[in-house]
């Protein structure tokens, strides 16, 4: 089973306009309204390739009933502990005529202070039973940097197979303890490692670091760049994997999280790396011609 961690759970509100007019009155040709978060997302596509996989998160406010049957709803296998905070919203909204996707983040108040220690009970719970754990995504305020890092060590220390979707300071902490594969995007990665470049660093820098940290830290980088040729290394090598973008997109949000549904489902099939990231492309174009975020299926 694959355990899918998220720490800032989401409503998530996809509105889709002809075209958009600020300042103006739009009303909208279709919407969504759905449960969101970077590694519920995870799980939702892995349940969708078949495989068994529960998400953990923290839940809190008026909606968190809303939440839970609309999580059930989808068959989402949900484990949780309170957050003392309601759940955000966040609101996708599309416009048809310049093909602009703008994402509008509610941020949240702190989770209380018992939160982290919930977390950290509810997670020790499952991890016996799972053989994989995927963590996605920032934080909500209110949790400490330790929690991540703890997690990723007490899976390794379980000899459990750990995929970070993740960058910053949770990475960097997260790094020594070898997690199996790291799959920031790039300019998530360039953030993390190169936090003063006045832009992307170039291929040839980004490759010598990706060799470092497999060397160093025993795991494999995987970077996804968009529509661009996906890079990824492991051990002494780094190469890319190239494929033709969605011609015709509906909504690419959320394509990360279904690359890394898909990498983590093949790495945990026994595949290699390389097969690994092709499933990941497979998912990620899946997901981009949906509305609903991070899934790859109508
Ligand atoms: N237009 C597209 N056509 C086909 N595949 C796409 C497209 N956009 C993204 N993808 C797939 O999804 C993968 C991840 O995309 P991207 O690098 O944008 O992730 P991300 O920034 O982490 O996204 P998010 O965090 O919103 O899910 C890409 O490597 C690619 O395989
Ligand atoms: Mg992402």
């Amino acid at each position: 089973m694959y355990l899918t961690i998220s720490m800032n759970p989401t409503l998530q509100k996809i509105i889709c306009f002809s075209s958009i007019t600020k300042d103006a009155v739009n009303r909208s040709r279709q919407h969504r309204f759905d449960v969101a978060g970077k590694g519920l997302n995870v799980c939702r596509v892995l349940s969708q390739l078949g495989k068994e996989a529960v998400h953990l998160t923290a839940l809190g406010g008026e909606t968190k009933s809303l939440f839970l049957e609309m999580s059930r709803r989808e068959g989402i296998a949900l484990q949780w502990v309170e957050s003392g905070i309601p759940i955000r919203f966040c609101y996708t909204l599309i416009d048809k005529e310049d093909s602009s996707v703008t994402e509008l983040i509610e941020n949240t108040q702190p989770v209380v202070a018992e939160t982290e220690g919930r977390f950290r009970e509810a997670y020790e719970e499952l991890l016996p039973r799972c053989g994989a754990v995927v963590i996605a995504g920032t934080k909500a305020g209110g949790f400490s940097g330790e929690l991540v890092p703890f997690m990723v060590r007490r899976a390794k220390e379980a000899g459990r197979k750990v995929t970070l979707d993740l960058w910053g300071e949770d990475l960097l902490k997260s790094l020594p303890y070898s997690p199996d594969v790291i799959k920031p995007n790039l300019a998530e990665f360039a953030a993390t490692f190169f936090p003063d470049a006045a832009g992307i660093p170039g291929k040839e820098q980004v490759r010598a670091l990706c060799l470092k940290l497999c060397r160093e830290h025993r795991c494999a980088v995987v970077l996804t760049r968009g529509t661009e040729a996906v890079w990824y290394a492991e051990g002494e090598a780094f190469a890319e994997y190239s494929f033709t973008p969605v011609a015709e997109t509906v909504n690419t949000t959320g394509s990360g999280d279904a690359f890394t549904a898909g990498l983590a489902a093949a790495l945990g099939d026994g595949r290699s790396l390389r097969e690994a990231v092709a499933e990941g492309v497979r998912c990620g174009s899946l997901n981009a011609g949906f509305l609903q975020v991070g899934t790859i299926r109508g």
